[in-house]
């Protein structure tokens, strides 16, 4: 481990007690820093699908959690639980990954104890991959650049360190970052109540926007990349992450911004040929109806709440998995990276 991989990294949101998993509750960020204690799958379930814990990996790593805790009550549990885990959320394909992998265990007859182990390793391998992507994708970046993020893909999205956000933690440890700003990422504010609460814990200078601010931000010249997670990539490179994504490569590209996707391998689906066959996850239109439970919309409007889009490959200069950076990323390209998987 260098320096450059423990420096602006003291946050951890999935945290195993042994005997239960305890989450930071992202719901209540940055006003609240409180922890939820899931003593059951059900309980982890019911975080996910409520967001008390959330980003593609940090999502995968918990389902592994709850896969335990079912474990925990005896083997009967499992196929339910597990079910219902996997129904959680439908885009991020970390949690079916994560799922897929704890039942490949189960059916090599694990028991409690290696069940455990699984999950351990699930979680401590993602901590590697951000590492590891977090150097690879701060060596693409020239010294002294500018970057803007999108959504919160840090410490609180993944085991630790985080993908798009490990790369600019290591992009500013190296010196090649001289810049941050962060979209707001409505409606649920991932970016100003997280990933600005993230950056400024870490003693990383960062700047919000609005996210109607990004081409104006990019015409500016005040940035060089574009840098965003992902939560399913398609063979063919097509990338799904939160809403605003698609809008932010198109801007990047129209102003000769280049446009970074960093995620580990566990986040592409090479049963998903193209992005149009990634389940979009609708969510209530109350997320924009209202704010913290004030409503701020007439009483009667309706709102189209999807919160995720999908960037065409054709958009995106590279994809930095722990696997290598894929520029220009096309079909036969992400299968050389995954050939030996
Ligand atoms: O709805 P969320 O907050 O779970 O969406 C998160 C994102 O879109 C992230 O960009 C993605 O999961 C990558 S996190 C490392």
């Amino acid at each position: 481990m260098t320096a450059a991989d423990t420096a602006h990294d003291s946050i951890r949101a999935v945290l195993w007690q042994g005997d239960h998993l305890r989450l930071l509750d992202q719901r209540l960020l940055p006003m609240q820093e409180q922890y939820l204690d899931c003593r059951s799958a059900d309980d982890v379930t019911k975080a996910i699908r409520d967001l008390a814990v959330r980003g593609a990996p940090a999502i995968g790593i918990a389902a592994a959690w709850g896969v335990v805790l079912a474990a925990q009550v005896g083997r009967d549990e499992l196929p339910a639980a597990s079910a219902r885990l996997r129904a959680a959320r439908p885009t991020a394909v970390n949690l079916m990954w994560a799922l897929d992998r704890m039942q490949r265990a189960i059916d090599a007859g694990a028991d409690l104890a290696a069940l455990t182990r699984e999950a351990q390793a699930i979680q401590d391998e993602d901590l590697a991959a951000n590492r590891h992507m977090g150097e690879l994708g701060a060596a693409l970046i020239g010294p002294g650049s500018g970057v803007l993020t999108h959504c919160n893909t840090g410490s609180l999205a993944t085991a630790g360190f985080g993908t798009a956000l490990g790369v600019i933690r290591a992009g500013v440890a190296a010196g090649r970052i001289a810049r941050v700003f962060a979209g707001e990422t409505r409606p649920w504010l991932q970016g100003a109540r997280l990933t600005m609460w993230e950056l400024l814990r870490d003693g990383i200078d960062a700047t919000l926007i609005a996210d109607s601010a990004a081409s104006h931000l990019m015409k500016s010249g005040q940035v060089q990349w574009v840098i965003v997670g992902a939560d399913r990539i398609a063979a063919n490179g097509d990338t799904a992450n939160k809403i605003g994504t698609y809008q932010l490569a198109i801007s990047a590209r129209h102003h000769g911004v280049r446009f970074m996707v960093v995620a580990p391998t566990s986040t592409i689906d090479l049963a998903t040929a193209r992005g149009e066959d990634i389940e979009i996850e609708l969510r209530t239109p109350d997320e924009l109806l209202g704010h913290a439970g004030t409503r701020s919309v007439v009483a009667g409007a309706k709102a189209w709440n999807p919160v995720f889009d999908v960037t065409p490959a054709s958009l995106i200069d590279a994809i930095v998995t722990e696997r290598g950076a894929v520029e220009r990323p096309d079909v036969a390209r992400m299968s050389t990276l995954l050939g030996a998987r």
